[in-house]
């Protein structure tokens, strides 16, 4: 087990948001983590994420929010119970409402499109309705881009959502923990999320405990 499971905080869920930029796997491995240190989890995903998901991973997620559900509990070997996804139509799903506290989100990977959906306001599906409320509820907010190179309108769809107190966290691992594995480059960036939700792992060695 990677995740600390001490570090329980079943209060607070976690939006989890996957759409259709490349690198489904930082999604799963983040839901995976969130899972295992015991964290509900409100998981959405857009049509594209499911496509990128089938050619990335060979995964065939199930069109069924329940049956997603029990897919994605077996995936992660998770708890049942701290699951819940929800359809990216379902306007009535409490990611959709500014009540219920500081719920963080994670677009996780962040595909350019729903990045300019949400930087424009448009609130089309659950997910850029989910992060909209995110902004006008000043919760946390966490971006995941993986798109290469990244264009000027990119880029400011990035700064509007900085600006209005986003992160933003470009998938790209960092070497100097001497990966070994595609694994070990996925846990880099899965690590330095966690960090800023606060949740403890043990995914990377701390910064200059490694002599
Ligand atoms: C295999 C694959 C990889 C993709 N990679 C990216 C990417 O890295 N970044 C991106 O912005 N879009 C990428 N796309 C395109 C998006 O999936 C597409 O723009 C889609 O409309 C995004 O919809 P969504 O934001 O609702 O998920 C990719 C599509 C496929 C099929």
């Amino acid at each position: 087990m990677t995740v600390l499971a001490e570090h329980k905080n079943l209060s607070t869920p976690i939006t989890l948001a996957m759409t259709g930029a490349s690198g489904a796997v930082y999604g799963l491995r983040l839901l995976e983590c969130l899972l295992q240190a015991q964290r509900r989890v409100y998981f959405l995903i857009s049509d594209a994420a499911r496509t990128v998901a089938k050619m990335e991973m060979g995964l065939e997620l199930p069109a069924e929010v329940s049956a997603l559900e029990q897919f994605l509990n077996a995936h992660c070997r998770a708890e049942p119970g701290l699951l819940t996804v929800y359809s990216n139509m379902d306007w009535l799903a409490p990611p959709a409402s500014g009540t219920g506290g500081k719920i963080p989100m994670v677009v996780c990977p962040a595909s350019g499109g729903t990045i300019a959906a949400i930087a424009s306001g448009i609130s089309a599906n659950l997910i850029q309705r989910a992060a909209d409320v995110a902004i006008k509820e000043k919760r946390p907010l966490i971006f995941v881009p993986r798109e290469m190179p990244a264009s000027a309108l990119h880029l400011e769809n990035q700064l509007k959502l900085a600006q209005l107190g986003a992160t933003i966290m470009p998938a790209s691992p960092g070497f100097y923990q001497n990966p070994q594995s595609i694994d070990d480059l996925v846990d880099f960036v899965v690590a330095r999320i966690l960090d800023q939700l606060d949740i403890a792992h043990t995914l990377l060695p701390r910064w200059g405990s490694h002599h």
